[in-house]
């Protein structure tokens, strides 16, 4: 239950990251479990972008680098700041978990509550924003606090009693003074320490893939082994881009070794498929300096086919022409040989009769 709860948790949390090109990110994701379970009370998994940087948990008391860059260490500052946020985020926790058990008169069972908290920085170093998210047992979205330097909203969500202006006003002074300026800071440096793994840029490779479905056939556009995750990926037909509605797919998926891939596929009824289309596959990245594409005309096979049975027309005349040219040589050699056979005959015959003579 706890594992699904995360899991879950960690889709909606992908959504939030996919926040464009033009920015860097820094996202923790707690977790606080009630009951019995093999998980620590409380974990946090620091992201930045998408690739996981430390670890905490509540028997630790402590986090861990889990980066790239073994090269570098955690400074002291880095490693107070840390601990100061998330021991705060485990109280809260912790004291939420409490009223929450009283709202609800849980008795036992698992419980799990969730936390997204993190900040955004413009590629030019200006913060952008700063925001936390609550979840309750995976199905409530539970509050939701937002400050981008001009704008700070607070939803206290359903569950519980929100705060009142005076204390919305204190939070509002501590994400912008504390929590923003702590969040950016070390957005920063983890960002020069794993600049190697967050800023490379890697191409996607495109193709253009059809497949018999039932009721006709698939054409899909796959772009795959892409990094960073973002990317445009359209399908056109005949230079026309199809409509979105029209797609299957759509959602930029991990592949498993860092990179990402991304699908978007079009139904086309077998009819559709004989008329001559011309299909087209682009892709724009930020790894890319031109629109890479890749394209492919339906109805051309029939085309193909004709061709490639005038092909073999050919190829059996020729063998024909061959076997036939074999057959009449052959056949006028054994008729020469037969000839020649004879002399040797009438000659061993006259040499048996000269033999016969001699005896
Ligand atoms: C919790 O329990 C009390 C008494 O047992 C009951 O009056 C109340 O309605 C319950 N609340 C919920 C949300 O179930
Ligand atoms: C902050 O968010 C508000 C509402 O979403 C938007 O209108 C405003 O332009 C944003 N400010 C900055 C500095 O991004
Ligand atoms: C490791 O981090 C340090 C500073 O944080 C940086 O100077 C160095 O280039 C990084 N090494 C790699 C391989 O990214
Ligand atoms: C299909 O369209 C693309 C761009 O729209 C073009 O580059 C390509 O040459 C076309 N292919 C054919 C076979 O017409
Ligand atoms: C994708 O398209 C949008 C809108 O046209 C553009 O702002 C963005 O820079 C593009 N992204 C990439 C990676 O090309």
């Amino acid at each position: 239950m706890g594992k699904l709860s995360v899991f879950l948790f960690v889709l909606s949390f992908c959504t939030i990251v996919n926040s464009g090109s033009g920015s860097h990110s820094l996202w923790a994701l707690a977790t606080y479990i009630n009951g019995e379970t093999p998980f620590p009370e409380f974990t946090v998994v620091v992201m930045l972008e998408d690739v996981q940087v430390t670890y905490y948990d509540s028997n630790m008391k402590h986090f861990i680098y889990k980066g790239h860059n073994t090269s570098d260490k955690i400074h002291d500052d880095e490693a107070k700041n840390g601990d100061f946020v998330f021991g705060v985020m485990y109280h809260h926790m912790k004291e939420r978990y409490f009223h929450l058990k009283h709202h609800f008169n849980l008795t036992e069972g698992v419980q799990v509550q969730q936390k997204l908290t993190g900040c955004e920085m413009l590629d030019n170093g200006e913060p952008a924003l700063v925001m936390f998210k609550d979840a309750f047992n995976a199905i409530y979205t539970d509050r939701t606090l937002y400050y981008n330097m001009t704008h700070f909203t607070y939803d206290a969500g359903k569950l519980l009693l929100g705060w009142d202006g005076m204390r919305q006003a204190y939070e509002r002074t501590l994400y912008e003074n504390v929590y923003l300026p702590i969040c950016i800071k070390s957005l920063k440096k983890i960002l020069k320490r794993e600049k190697n793994i967050v800023m490379r840029k890697v191409p996607p490779r495109l193709r253009l893939i059809k497949k018999e479905v039932s009721g006709g056939f698939q054409v899909s556009c796959l772009a795959f082994g892409f990094y960073p995750r973002h990317i445009n990926l359209t399908l056109l037909r005949d230079g026309q881009p199809v409509v979105e509605q029209d797609l299957t797919g759509g959602e930029v998926l991990p592949s498993g070794d860092g990179t990402y891939q991304l699908r978007k596929s079009l139904e086309v009824s077998t009819e559709e498929l004989k008329k001559r289309h011309n299909y087209t596959c682009t892709a724009s990245h930020l790894s890319l300096d031109n629109k890479l594409d890749v394209s492919w005309e339906s109805g051309a096979e029939r085309v193909h086919l004709s061709t490639l049975s005038a092909l073999l027309v050919m190829l059996l005349v020729v063998i024909l022409l061959g076997i036939f040219i074999c057959v009449k040589r052959r056949w006028s050699n054994t008729a020469s040989q037969s000839k020649l056979a004879n002399v040797d005959a009438t000659v061993s015959e006259e040499m048996n009769l000269s033999s016969d003579s001699e005896t």
